[in-house]
This record gives C-alpha cells, structure tokens and sequence, in this order.
C-alpha cells in the first residue's frame, strides 16, 4: 500500500507562497483534471493542488489514456492566469518537472515538444494543460501533471517509449520528496511568471528537439525540417 503522500509532503515542509496552500486528496478520483475544474468553477484558491493516489480515467492530449496506477504521481493544480501567461503553463509544467527529478533522482530529463519529459529517449512524464475562457479573459487554468515514479511494465504495454523513474535508476525513489521539490519549482516559476518571467529560456535548455529533424502537422499540412529555435 502506498504510503500517504500528503501526510509525508507535509511532513517534508512546503513553503510555497502560491502553490499548494490547500491540499485535496482522493485515494481514487476518475480525472484530477475534472475534480480541479469543479473546484475553479466553485471558485476555489488559486494554486489549490488537487492529488490523486488512482485516476479510473486518466487522460493525456487528445484525450488518450493515462495510465494511473497507484504509487505515481497524478495531481492538478489551479490558476488564475493572465491571457499573456496562459500559453506558458504547459512549458512552465516541463521546467519544474525536469528540475525536480534532477535534483531527487540525479538523472537528466529532456524535453519534447510540446509536453512530454523525457528519461533516454523514454517518456516519464506529462503535462496537460485545459483552461476556461469567459469573455476575453482566463478563467481559470488547470495544470495537470502524471510522473511515472514505477509503473508495472505491463501496465505500459501499448504506451509506445514510456519508462518509469525507478527503471531508469535501478533505485527506489522518494515520491514525497519528488513532489515536494516539484511543489517549490511550480510555485517558484509561477511567481516568476506573474511578474512578467517567462520560463522559455530554461525550457529551451531543456528541449530535446532543438537541432533535430522534425515533422510537423498544421490541419492537412504536414511539414518536415531542422528545429533549429524557439521564441515566444
Ligand atoms: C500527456 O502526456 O498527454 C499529458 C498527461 C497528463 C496526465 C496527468 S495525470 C494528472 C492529470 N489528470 C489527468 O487525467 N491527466 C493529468
């Protein structure tokens, strides 16, 4: 049985300003996406973390499944961004992730386009981003993060280059820990970002696809070529 992830990340100490200040936690919840919409819509704080030890129907882009089985990482978090700092989210999402595993496992995660996080080559990570829009303005953002901490293999069976942290060291990893310093890097970055930072520079430090060929699809287009930058 997993031990409780909120008693120990408490426990850890968090000293977020934004992030986290309340904390729901579900042993099982269909979508942490869907249960943190409910709490923006009930009008909850922003940086309210909404953590799930089981998702029944967790989703990734383009509504593809999730794998959640317990003993990961699933959770969402709630904002209130500004139009201008919506569209960073998602890449805000991959810096802190890379940074926390960096820093809990000593492994060297990399970024691909637009949300996965990467172990050697190997996905160990999402981000998902979903927001409400009233009028011109943002509503509320969700930032949905799934990390593989250790997955059963057979459980990955049909998820095409995933991994989970613990394959990719050999070594147990400390969950709490790793959501605890992932905590810190959101609540940092988002800080940041309100003040007009951007996280694009560390993100794309980060970006696997840089210097690569890559192909792209715009609606019936398809184009292929060097990722040679990235800009806002
Ligand atoms: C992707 O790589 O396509 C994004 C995956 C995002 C998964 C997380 S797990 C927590 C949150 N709840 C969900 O249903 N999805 C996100």
């Amino acid at each position: 049985m997993p031990r409780n992830l909120i008693a120990e990340t408490l426990r850890r100490g968090l000293y977020t300003r934004v992030v986290a200040k309340r904390i729901l936690f579900f042993q099982e919840l269909g979508s942490t996406m869907d249960e943190a919409r409910r709490q923006a819509d009930a009008g909850c704080d922003e940086g309210t973390l909404v953590l799930a030890e089981t998702q029944t129907t967790g989703r990734g882009r383009f509504n593809r499944t999730w794998v959640s089985q317990a003993g990961n990482l699933y959770f969402s978090i709630i904002f209130y961004p500004s139009v201008a700092a919506l569209p960073f989210l998602s890449s805000l999402g991959g810096v802190a992730i890379a940074r926390a595993i960096r820093r809990v496992t000593g492994l060297q995660p990399k970024l691909k386009w637009p949300n996965d996080v990467l172990v050697g080559g190997s996905k160990v990570a999402g981000i998902l981003v979903e927001s409400g829009v009233e009028g011109s303005g943002v509503k509320y953002a969700v930032l949905g993060i799934g990390i593989n901490i250790d997955i059963d293999q057979q459980h990955l069976a049909g998820v095409p280059a995933a991994n989970s942290l613990y394959e990719a060291t050999g070594k147990e990893i400390a969950r709490d820990e790793l959501l605890t310093c992932l905590l810190h890097e959101i609540d940092a970055l988002y800080l940041g970002l309100k003040q007009g930072q951007t996280p694009l520079a560390q993100w794309k430090g980060l970006l696997d696809t840089l210097g690569q060929q890559v192909n792209a699809t715009s609606g019936d287009h398809s184009y292929s070529g060097l990722a040679e930058d990235i800009d806002e």
